[in-house]
């Protein structure tokens, strides 16, 4: 798992019931270019319930950097931006 991308589905309630579920399956839904390069896992709450912040669920992290509203889209973009 070492040098791999670390991406970290929250599966928190509040982004399980927002999309969270599906996104568990990411990798299934990558380009083979990015598949190899990343493993998946799942997290409790990222901290969408800090004190001030608006929640945007459903919250992926990749490597550290937190993606509110997460899909599909979103994460091929950030994959493909910090591979490229
Ligand atoms: S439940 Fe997902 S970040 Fe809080």
């Amino acid at each position: 798992m070492e040098n791999k991308i670390k991406i970290r589905v929250c599966v928190g309630t509040y982004c399980y019931v927002y999309g969270g579920n599906e996104l568990k399956e990411i990798k299934d839904k990558l380009p083979s270019a990015l598949k190899d390069k990343v493993y998946v896992e799942a997290s409790v709450c990222l901290g969408c319930d800090a004190k001030g912040v608006v929640p945007k669920p459903p919250y992926v992290e990749i490597d550290g950097h937190l993606i509110p509203e997460a899909n599909t889209e979103k994460i091929i973009s950030y994959l493909m931006e910090i591979t490229k």
